[in-house]
């Protein structure tokens, strides 16, 4: 298994350019289950994650070709609309072939996805929207059967019981081939739901909404291919964020939207650290130590989960105690186990995280058993004297792209160590 070797106590200086959106990607490329013809995908991000879907997809029937960041799709009708085990286990978000599957052929198996290092994380959100539009569930031997008696799914109101990301994008995408009008309430409002809405409606949908948390979609009959090129990832845009800040350094963050990074910038500003839009980017310098900033993941567009992580390193560079509340994954703080043993005093209550710095962090040998974990890990190895060695980083490679290499080109010293595996 590769692992990530670095030598810590540079600053960060330069241009790092930002990827596609691994959280876009993912549904978006689903869409071409939803019609037949040639859809072409640029800047797609090349992860683990992609290449997890594209070999679905392509079980599925599917003709995928993955080359670069341009990702091309002969959409046909699949051989079977089955997702087996094999591959929802690699990877959650196998979960979105399900909405389109069961709009476009009314049938659909999937196998269930079980729980993750981060949490549980059910499905009974995008099974009850389903069945509120005319599907039977049956579950048996880990499989989800949806059968549509009617053959197709008729429109409904769906009011969602919490905000799910994926759920309402599952939903949205199947209610495009549904008879009627669909109405989502309660529907998540990240800047990915509004990317797929788009994409959606170039395929000739009719959704209103996205981006608010009731979403209206008009059904169709049938839907077109598409050409769609991935904006960037807010995620990676505010890990490197962190890091420029963590390291005292200076930064174009480039090619994001300011506009889906308010909170994040919020927190950050709060903390100290300076942040200025700049042309196509966002530029971040800093000067540890920084002031503790308290506070509470949520649904968008309050501040992400997926930046929890990156965050709490930073808040071991503040001069005080920050209390950070987790509150939508119930085991997402495996990144403070391995921070602690780089010298970080972090302590664990429930779901709230109090840190105490600053933090003086020294290089360790440390491992994540989550993306966003590995992340914060990367961050605090780039502040740390001595050497850090990060393994499994095959977490990494699901979601950050070239992660060294764009470290690499800013001042780190960061190389990947070949394994075996
Ligand atoms: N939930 C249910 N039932 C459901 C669906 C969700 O109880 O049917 C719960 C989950 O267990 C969780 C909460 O609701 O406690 C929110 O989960 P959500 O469904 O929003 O998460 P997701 O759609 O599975 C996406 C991202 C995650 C990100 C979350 C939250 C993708 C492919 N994944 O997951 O990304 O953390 O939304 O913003 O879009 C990551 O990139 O590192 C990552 C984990």
């Amino acid at each position: 298994m590769d692992s990530l070797r670095i030598e810590g106590g540079r600053r960060l200086e330069g241009v790092i350019p930002v990827s596609g959106s691994k959280n876009a990607a993912l549904p978006i490329l689903c869409t071409s289950l939803l019609a037949d013809g040639n859809h072409r995908f640029r800047n797609v991000p090349a992860l683990r994650d992609v290449n997890t879907l594209g070999a679905l997809l392509r079980e599925l029937g599917l003709d995928v070709t993955i080359d670069g960041s341009t990702v091309e799709m002969v959409g046909r009708p699949v051989i079977s609309p089955e997702a087996p085990y094999e591959h929802v286990k690699k990877m959650r978000a196998s979960v979105l072939v399900l909405g389109p599957l069961v709009a476009r052929y009314g049938r659909a198996t999937i196998s269930l996805p079980g729980g993750c290092a981060i949490g549980a994380r059910p499905v009974d959100q995008h099974l009850m929207g389903l069945e509120a539009m005319g599907a039977e569930v049956e579950l048996t031997h880990g499989n989800v059967h949806v059968k549509v008696p009617r053959g197709r799914l008729q429109g409904a109101e769906v009011i969602f019981d919490m905000t799910t990301v994926t759920g309402t994008e599952n939903l949205m995408a199947a209610a495009t081939l549904a008879e009627g009008t669909t109405t989502l309430v309660n529907a998540a409002r990240e800047p990915e739901v509004e990317e797929l809405a788009l994409v959606l409606n170039k395929m000739g949908a009719s959704i209103q909404g996205a981006g608010t948390s009731v979403i209206t979609i008009d059904g169709r009959e049938s839907l077109n291919a598409v050409d769609h090129a991935i904006a960037a990832d807010r995620i990676e845009a505010g890990t490197f964020m962190v890091a420029a800040a963590a390291t005292g350094g200076d930064v174009l963050v480039d090619g994001v939207s300011f506009d889906t990074l308010h909170s994040v910038v919020d927190a950050m500003r709060a903390a100290g650290v300076n942040i200025e839009r700049e042309g196509t980017g966002i530029r971040v310098s800093g000067t540890p130590p920084f002031e503790p900033v308290s506070l509470a993941t949520a649904p968008y567009p309050r501040f992400p989960t997926d930046m929890q992580a990156q965050f709490m390193m930073l808040m071991c560079l503040a001069r005080g105690t920050s209390r950070i509340t987790e509150t939508i994954f119930e085991n997402r703080f495996m990144h403070v186990g391995e921070l602690n043993r780089m010298g970080a005093d972090i302590q664990i209550n429930g779901n709230t995280a109090s840190v105490r710095g600053p933090t003086t962090f020294e290089g360790a040998p440390v491992m994540a058993t989550d993306l966003r974990a590995s992340a914060s890990l990367v961050v605090a190895g780039l502040v740390a004297g001595g050497v850090t060695e990060i393994r499994r980083v095959y977490h990494l490679d699901r979601g950050y792209e070239k992660i060294e290499e764009k470290l690499a080109r800013v001042g780190a010293k960061v190389e990947r160590i070949r394994g075996d595996a």
